[in-house]
């Protein structure tokens, strides 16, 4: 695997790349690479002849009171593990600014109203920190398509919504979660979680499926709001959100017979953990 941290090599290996007319494909990322991660970069390498991953920790997407300094940092062991499954190029910039290089230029790029529900009511400026990042990085690469998690499913959605607009050629394509054995989703937030929590950390999925149950029955949105929100605060989550929305992420209307999602975040300690799960 070849490891750029500059913009300017990044740059010329990707014009060499282009030359070559390889049909190239990007996973950007935060780095502490788990199955989740490496999945995305499995489904690239399916559909790309090079797969470009990132690691970058994008200070934008931090609040000032969110864990920025402690976001866990591995990169020997990320490598490795890239190295393991073929990945062709890692670009992990060595400073923010082999990225940004003139913030001014993005200020005008906003996540809109679907960025500020959900966790981007608890996070204001998160989803426009994403977007900067995201949209820069598509910018030094212009790759062919670009793979995403459905895990994130808010941030999947706006970075469609941003790449229709300014990356019209590009192809987003949104990956399944990858969850362990007892349900819980993969995440670097999880290595927050101490000995007691980790325990607990499974059952926000069983609620969440359970809650689907509860709707099915019930019919009944807020019904089904109230149950999963009582049932979660019963074992110690303290809970930022519960919704069950459209796949546009706009209000349900239960007599339509589309795909729907029931999306939440909830705080374990001091560890924020999201989850979501599409029904019909
Ligand atoms: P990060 O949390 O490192 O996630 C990178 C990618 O991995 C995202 O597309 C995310 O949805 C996906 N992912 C995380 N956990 C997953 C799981 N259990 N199963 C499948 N995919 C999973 O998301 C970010 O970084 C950043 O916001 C980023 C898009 C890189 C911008 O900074």
């Amino acid at each position: 695997m070849i490891i750029l941290n500059t913009k300017k090599d990044f740059i010329n290996h990707i014009n060499f790349l282009k030359s070559k007319g390889e049909i190239i494909s990007l996973v950007p990322t935060m780095g502490n690479l788990h199955k989740g991660h490496l999945s995305l970069v499995e489904i690239a390498k399916k559909k790309s002849s090079k797969v470009i991953t990132t690691i970058f920790v994008n200070p934008l997407q931090f609040g000032k009171d969110e864990d920025f300094d402690s976001y866990p940092r591995t990169m020997k062991q990320d490598i490795s593990n890239l190295n393991k499954i073929n990945c062709d190029v890692l670009f992990a910039p060595k400073n923010k600014n082999e990225v940004f290089n003139n913030i001014e230029n993005l200020k005008n790029l906003k996540s809109g109203p679907k960025g500020n529900i959900l966790c981007g009511e608890n996070r204001p400026g998160h989803f426009d920190g994403v977007l900067k990042v995201v949209y820069t990085l598509f910018q030094l690469t212009y790759p062919d398509l670009s793979v995403f998690g459905l895990k994130d499913f808010q941030q999947l959605y706006l970075i469609k919504q941003m790449a229709k607009i300014h990356f019209p050629k590009l192809k987003i394509i949104a990956a399944p979660t990858i969850r362990d054995k007892n349900g819980l989703a993969l995440s670097s937030r999880n290595s927050y979680l101490d000995k007691t929590s980790i325990k607990v950390a499974p059952m926000f999925y069983k609620i969440l499926l359970d809650g689907i149950n509860n709707l099915k029955i019930s019919n009944n949105v807020e019904e089904a709001v109230k149950y999963i929100t009582a049932n979660l605060e019963k074992n110690n989550f303290i809970v930022n959100y519960v919704s069950f929305l459209t796949l546009e992420l706009e209000k349900l209307k239960l007599d339509n017979p589309e795909r729907k999602i029931l999306l939440s975040s909830v705080k374990l300690g001091q560890t924020r953990l999201i989850d979501n799960i599409e029904f019909i």
